[in-house]
């Protein structure tokens, strides 16, 4: 691909490419964050201009030389949209990520049953995972649990799936720990079906309904999203979530991710970190 020339009208950055002009108009790229925020939650407005630019990238990649082309696609296409949200959503995640609140659930599980765990958004699995390895490194034996992991990022879950992870996403687990439950390729290492097995992934848009077809759970785990979304979002999915525990469920949230109390919920603290009690 030929680049002649970059300038920058009003808004408009134009360049020639191949002889044809592509012109990509911030007014136009506001309205596709809009309707990504009205989807999806995703709140880009203190990162505007930077998401804007990784926006144009994403159309140019796809030879698109404008904005509106790209938001017509978006209207037409799923897939593309999906790759769009897939591109936008790239979280940090690792295992053993705040133990603290793996501590508290194994805590509740002596004495009240928690068969179903939520972990909403599970972006590559980590998370879930490590739920799973910190309860058995604790009970010792087969667990009565499943884990469902889900997350608007396609890319993740199936990384998630596949359960195949770099040396430092492992990186704060003991050496027993990889010895127990990976097997070593190379610089990766692969998740074994002892851990695997208790847990399935999904890609879901917390904001879709479709979330309610997944049952109710008697823990979530939704750490680390919620700083994405502004404080309507933020309740919108505490309200979702409150819908889909059981009577005396119990809701981990990330220590940064909301500064009140969610509706319906009693905040406890303990000397391990805070947590939701449904009330
Ligand atoms: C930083 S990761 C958190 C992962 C994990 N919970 C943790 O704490 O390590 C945030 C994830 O939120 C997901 N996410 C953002 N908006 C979402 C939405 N509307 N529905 C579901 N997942 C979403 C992103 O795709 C990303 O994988």
């Amino acid at each position: 691909m030929f680049w002649l020339f970059k300038k920058k009208k009003k808004d408009v950055a134009c360049s020639v490419i191949n002889k044809e002009e592509a012109c990509f108009n911030d007014a136009v790229a506001k309205k596709i964050l809009e309707s990504i925020r009205d989807e999806f939650g995703l709140d880009y407005s203190k990162q505007e201009q930077i998401t804007m630019r990784k926006i144009e990238r994403f159309a140019r990649k796809n030879e698109m030389m404008n904005f509106e082309t790209l938001q017509r696609v978006l209207r037409e296409s799923p897939m593309m949209k999906e790759q769009l949200v897939n591109m936008l959503t790239v979280g940090e995640t690792y295992f053993y990520r705040e133990t603290g609140h793996f501590n508290i659930l194994a805590d509740l599980m002596q004495t009240k049953s928690m068969k179903k765990i939520l972990c909403a958004p599970s972006s590559s699995g980590e998370e879930a995972y490590s739920i799973i390895m910190y309860l058995l490194e604790n009970q010792k034996e087969s667990l009565p649990v499943s884990v469902v992991g889900i997350d608007v990022n396609s890319d993740s879950i199936a990384a998630a799936q596949e359960a195949i992870y770099s040396e430092r996403s492992t990186s704060l687990l003991v050496q027993n720990m990889r010895q127990n439950y990976f097997t070593q390729e190379s610089k990766h290492y692969k998740l074994n079906e002892n851990v695997k097995q208790y847990a399935t992934f999904l890609r879901q848009n917390i904001f879709d309904d479709s979330l309610f077809k997944l049952g109710k759970f008697d823990a979530i785990f939704c750490r680390n999203m919620l700083i994405y979304f502004d404080n309507k979002e933020k309740k919108e999915v505490l309200k979702r979530l409150h819908k889909i525990l059981n009577p005396n469920g119990t809701l981990f949230l990330g220590h940064a991710d909301i500064a009140f109390i969610p509706e319906g919920f009693e905040k406890i603290l303990t000397a391990q970190g805070h947590y939701f009690k449904l009330m």
